[in-house]
Protein backbone atom coordinates (compact mmCIF):
# COMPACT_ATOMS: atom_id res chain seq x y z
CA UNK A 1 0.00 0.00 0.00
CA UNK A 2 1.08 3.31 -0.96
CA UNK A 3 0.04 6.97 0.21
CA UNK A 4 0.98 10.09 -1.25
CA UNK A 5 -0.05 13.19 0.88
CA UNK A 6 -0.43 16.17 -1.92
CA UNK A 7 -1.29 19.85 -1.00
CA UNK A 8 -0.11 23.22 -3.15
CA UNK A 9 3.39 24.23 -1.84
CA UNK A 10 4.59 20.59 -0.41
CA UNK A 11 6.35 23.06 2.51
CA UNK A 12 3.14 23.37 5.29
CA UNK A 13 0.55 20.89 5.08
CA UNK A 14 1.46 17.55 3.11
CA UNK A 15 5.12 17.12 4.72
CA UNK A 16 2.67 17.43 8.24
CA UNK A 17 0.47 14.99 7.07
CA UNK A 18 3.16 13.08 5.59
CA UNK A 19 5.16 13.09 9.51
CA UNK A 20 1.97 12.50 11.16
CA UNK A 21 0.97 9.11 8.93
CA UNK A 22 4.80 7.88 9.29
CA UNK A 23 4.88 8.58 12.86
CA UNK A 24 1.15 6.44 13.68
CA UNK A 25 2.26 3.93 11.05
CA UNK A 26 5.58 3.06 12.66
CA UNK A 27 3.38 3.02 15.88
CA UNK A 28 0.97 0.47 14.32
CA UNK A 29 0.20 -3.31 12.64
CA UNK A 30 1.18 -1.41 9.23
CA UNK A 31 4.75 -0.48 10.28
CA UNK A 32 6.87 -1.76 6.90
CA UNK A 33 3.70 -2.25 5.20
CA UNK A 34 2.37 1.23 3.90
CA UNK A 35 4.99 3.64 2.23
CA UNK A 36 4.40 7.15 2.28
CA UNK A 37 5.67 10.68 0.34
CA UNK A 38 4.29 13.50 -0.30
CA UNK A 39 4.27 16.27 -2.97
CA UNK A 40 2.56 19.38 -4.17
CA UNK A 41 0.60 20.75 -7.02
CA UNK A 42 2.93 23.66 -7.44
CA UNK A 43 6.41 23.07 -8.02
CA UNK A 44 7.37 26.34 -6.92
CA UNK A 45 9.32 25.10 -3.66
CA UNK A 46 10.95 21.60 -5.13
CA UNK A 47 13.92 20.87 -3.63
CA UNK A 48 13.33 22.82 -0.47
CA UNK A 49 12.70 21.92 2.98
CA UNK A 50 9.39 22.10 4.96
CA UNK A 51 8.74 25.76 6.39
CA UNK A 52 10.53 26.51 9.59
CA UNK A 53 7.10 26.98 11.43
CA UNK A 54 6.07 23.22 9.78
CA UNK A 55 9.15 21.85 10.91
CA UNK A 56 8.74 23.35 14.47
CA UNK A 57 5.04 22.00 14.68
CA UNK A 58 6.05 18.64 13.87
CA UNK A 59 8.23 19.40 16.41
CA UNK A 60 6.49 20.00 19.08
CA UNK A 61 4.35 17.03 18.82
CA UNK A 62 7.60 14.40 18.67
CA UNK A 63 7.63 14.39 14.94
CA UNK A 64 11.02 15.11 12.59
CA UNK A 65 10.56 16.45 9.00
CA UNK A 66 13.30 18.43 8.88
CA UNK A 67 14.58 15.87 5.89
CA UNK A 68 11.72 15.97 3.90
CA UNK A 69 12.27 17.78 0.60
CA UNK A 70 9.48 19.81 -1.72
CA UNK A 71 8.91 18.19 -5.05
CA UNK A 72 5.63 18.23 -7.57
CA UNK A 73 3.20 16.41 -7.90
CA UNK A 74 3.58 14.04 -11.55
CA UNK A 75 0.92 12.23 -13.37
CA UNK A 76 3.30 8.72 -12.42
CA UNK A 77 2.51 9.12 -8.78
CA UNK A 78 -1.20 8.12 -9.92
CA UNK A 79 0.69 4.83 -11.27
CA UNK A 80 3.01 4.56 -8.43
CA UNK A 81 0.24 5.50 -5.23
CA UNK A 82 -3.02 4.05 -4.47
CA UNK A 83 -4.37 6.62 -2.95
CA UNK A 84 -3.49 10.53 -3.49
CA UNK A 85 -4.44 12.51 -0.23
CA UNK A 86 -5.39 16.26 -0.90
CA UNK A 87 -5.67 18.99 1.79
CA UNK A 88 -8.35 20.86 0.32
CA UNK A 89 -10.31 20.60 -2.40
CA UNK A 90 -8.51 23.15 -4.64
CA UNK A 91 -5.34 20.76 -4.28
CA UNK A 92 -8.02 18.14 -5.30
CA UNK A 93 -9.14 19.71 -8.86
CA UNK A 94 -5.69 20.37 -9.30
CA UNK A 95 -4.07 16.86 -8.94
CA UNK A 96 -7.03 15.21 -10.91
CA UNK A 97 -6.04 17.69 -13.57
CA UNK A 98 -2.51 15.84 -13.44
CA UNK A 99 -3.91 12.37 -13.25
CA UNK A 100 -4.01 10.07 -16.32
CA UNK A 101 -7.99 9.85 -16.79
CA UNK A 102 -8.33 6.33 -15.54
CA UNK A 103 -6.26 7.00 -12.26
CA UNK A 104 -8.62 10.38 -11.67
CA UNK A 105 -10.71 8.16 -8.74
CA UNK A 106 -7.39 7.76 -6.69
CA UNK A 107 -7.20 11.37 -6.20
CA UNK A 108 -9.40 12.20 -2.92
CA UNK A 109 -10.17 14.73 -0.41
CA UNK A 110 -8.11 13.29 2.85
CA UNK A 111 -10.29 14.38 5.79
CA UNK A 112 -13.85 12.80 4.44
CA UNK A 113 -11.95 10.26 2.69
CA UNK A 114 -10.88 9.37 6.29
CA UNK A 115 -14.21 9.86 7.86
CA UNK A 116 -13.34 13.34 9.69
CA UNK A 117 -16.37 14.75 10.04
CA UNK A 118 -17.77 18.82 9.51
CA UNK A 119 -14.68 19.69 8.25
CA UNK A 120 -13.83 19.41 4.16
CA UNK A 121 -10.29 21.31 3.87
CA UNK A 122 -6.88 21.26 5.77
CA UNK A 123 -6.51 25.54 6.09
CA UNK A 124 -3.41 26.60 4.24
CA UNK A 125 -1.35 27.93 6.77
CA UNK A 126 1.61 29.58 5.16
CA UNK A 127 0.39 32.73 5.18
CA UNK A 128 -0.89 32.37 9.13
CA UNK A 129 0.96 32.17 12.53
CA UNK A 130 2.08 29.35 14.82
CA UNK A 131 -2.14 29.20 15.93
CA UNK A 132 -2.90 28.58 12.34
CA UNK A 133 0.14 25.81 11.91
CA UNK A 134 -1.52 23.85 14.84
CA UNK A 135 -4.94 23.73 13.93
CA UNK A 136 -3.73 22.42 10.72
CA UNK A 137 -1.61 19.95 12.15
CA UNK A 138 -4.57 18.57 14.20
CA UNK A 139 -6.69 18.17 11.22
CA UNK A 140 -3.79 16.33 9.67
CA UNK A 141 -3.42 14.40 12.91
CA UNK A 142 -6.89 13.27 13.34
CA UNK A 143 -6.54 12.32 9.22
CA UNK A 144 -3.63 10.13 10.30
CA UNK A 145 -5.05 8.85 12.73
CA UNK A 146 -8.19 7.52 10.86
CA UNK A 147 -6.02 6.12 7.55
CA UNK A 148 -4.21 4.04 9.60
CA UNK A 149 -7.44 2.76 11.96
CA UNK A 150 -9.11 2.52 8.43
CA UNK A 151 -5.77 0.35 6.73
CA UNK A 152 -5.35 -1.79 9.85
CA UNK A 153 -8.59 -2.89 9.75
CA UNK A 154 -8.68 -3.86 5.93
CA UNK A 155 -5.26 -5.48 6.56
CA UNK A 156 -6.46 -7.96 9.28
CA UNK A 157 -9.57 -8.55 6.64
CA UNK A 158 -6.36 -9.61 4.32
CA UNK A 159 -7.07 -6.58 1.18
CA UNK A 160 -3.20 -5.39 2.36
CA UNK A 161 -0.81 -8.19 1.60
CA UNK A 162 1.76 -8.89 4.68
P1 LIG B 1 1.24 24.24 1.62
O1 LIG B 1 1.34 25.82 1.91
O2 LIG B 1 0.42 24.10 0.36
O3 LIG B 1 0.54 23.73 2.81
O4 LIG B 1 2.67 23.74 1.47
C1 LIG B 1 1.81 26.76 1.00
C2 LIG B 1 3.17 26.88 0.78
C3 LIG B 1 3.64 27.85 -0.07
C4 LIG B 1 2.75 28.70 -0.69
C5 LIG B 1 1.39 28.58 -0.48
C6 LIG B 1 0.92 27.60 0.38
N1 LIG B 1 3.25 29.73 -1.54
O5 LIG B 1 2.44 30.57 -2.00
O6 LIG B 1 4.47 29.77 -1.82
Amino acid sequence: MKLLVVCLGNICRSPMGEGALRSRIARSPLAGRVTVDSAGTAGWHEGKAPDPRAVACARRHGVDISALRARPLQAADFRAFDHVLCADRSNLEAARDVAPPSLRGRAVLWLPWAGIAGTDDVPDPYYGDEAGFEHSWGLLEAAAAATVARLSAQAESGIIGP
